[in-house]
């Protein structure tokens, strides 16, 4: 197996900077929308194994990408607790019936009775598994227990999230008992999916940056070192890596978690998040997605800024800040990767 980006976060040497690309199996990709189009619904997809091991792929057959990431989705938690789901396309992700006090929280399945609808996701990791050949490692993941929580109280994506902060200050200890719920079910989660085969791990604070600076080790980073301290105990082996969206100016806490990566957006330079972390982890990040709407060109020194920026005994995974947008074009994509193998060649650099 090409093991670069296991070595870079397991603290291992390694000749060239690994590259992997937030949501890299999605619409922007023609194939993905072709194999997509025989599914009504995005869940229905995410329960066929072979559907999701194909798609999965399909980036890995168009780039030459360090790592591969299962295809799934981070609200397949809350659907097991029994809360109904549905993905409007242009709105994204809907619950009919959002959660909005203690009583609906306590209504929500245990955390065993729900793993046992999630049956599906441990199918699809085994079958992308297989399909993967051991060529590059496979990263299994899940939402924060905040970022769930924020759809499940508010019941879709929103730019405020009132409703969930609106719980956090007038109600925190019911909040607390959704994140405690969440985070118990997600070591549960997690686990399965190192049993089914995923050799590396990420948990998804896409909202995290929403939190105060007092609030956010409260609400969200302690549940995620929780979780993650529970698979280190049991797979101290399989590295995790911790991304708060927004988070740049708090990797200094995030390092000192049991984590072994800390996922960076492009708010921060990759120089500043470097000190932050003063060689505790490993960093993921950080173009700006939307720089992939430029001139080639202007891709290749957005690529080669960040290689500058980038402090050189920090250990480092080039990936987007965040999700590659639904209408970029895959050839931009492949210059980007092409800009990285040149920039990020370390072997080369030693010897110069
Ligand atoms: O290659 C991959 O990364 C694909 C696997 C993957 C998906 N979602 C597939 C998906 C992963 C890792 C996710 C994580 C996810 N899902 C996050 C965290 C990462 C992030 O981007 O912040 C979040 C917040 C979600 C919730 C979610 N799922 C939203 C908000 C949406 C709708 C908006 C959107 O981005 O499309 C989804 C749907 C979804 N999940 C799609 C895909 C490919 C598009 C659905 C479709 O094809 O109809």
């Amino acid at each position: 197996m090409r093991t670069t980006y296991l070595d870079v976060l397991q603290n291992k040497p390694y000749t060239h900077t690994p590259l992997w690309i937030m949501r890299q199996a999605g619409r922007y990709l023609p194939e993905y929308r072709q194999v997509r189009s025989k599914f009504t619904d995005f869940m229905e997809m995410c329960r066929n194994a072979d559907a999701c091991a194909e798609v999965a792929l399909q980036p890995i057959t168009r780039y030459d990408l360090d790592a591969s990431i299962v295809f799934s989705d981070i609200l397949t938690i809350p659907e097991a607790m029994g809360m109904d789901l549905q993905f409007i396309s242009g709105q994204g992700p809907v619950f009919s019936s959002p959660l909005q006090d203690k009583q609906s929280i306590c209504n929500l399945l245990a955390p065993e009775e729900a793993m046992g609808k999630l049956e599906y996701v441990a199918n699809a990791v085994r079958t992308t598994k297989a399909a993967l050949q051991d060529k590059i490692p496979l990263i299994g993941f899940c939402g924060s227990p905040w970022t769930l929580a924020a759809y499940m109280i508010e019941g879709h994506g929103s730019k405020q999230f009132t409703k969930l902060r609106k719980m956090m200050y007038s109600a925190p200890s019911t909040l607390h008992l959704l994140l405690e719920k969440l985070a118990e079910i997600s070591k549960l989660y997690l686990a399965s999916q190192i049993q089914a085969g995923a050799n590396a791990l990420m948990i998804f604070d896409t909202w995290g940056g929403l939190l105060s600076a007092q609030n956010y080790p409260l609400f969200s980073l302690q549940y995620m070192d929780n979780i993650c301290q529970y698979i280190k105990e049991k797979y101290p082996h399989i590295p995790v890596t911790f991304f708060t969206k927004g988070g740049g100016i708090w990797l200094k806490s995030i390092a000192e978690k049991s984590c072994d990566g800390a996922g960076v957006d492009w708010s921060i330079s990759m120089h500043d998040a470097a000190l932050k972390i003063d060689g505790k982890v490993a960093l993921q990040g950080n173009l700006d997605p939307a720089a992939l709407y430029g001139s080639n060109q202007s891709i290749q020194e957005a690529v080669k800024q960040i290689f500058q920026q980038k402090v050189p005994t920090a250990r480092y995974i080039f990936n987007l800040g965040h999700g590659i947008y639904p209408d970029i074009d895959p050839d931009k994509v492949k210059v980007m990767v092409e800009a990285v193998r040149e920039y990020g060649n370390i072997s080369q650099k030693s010897a110069v």
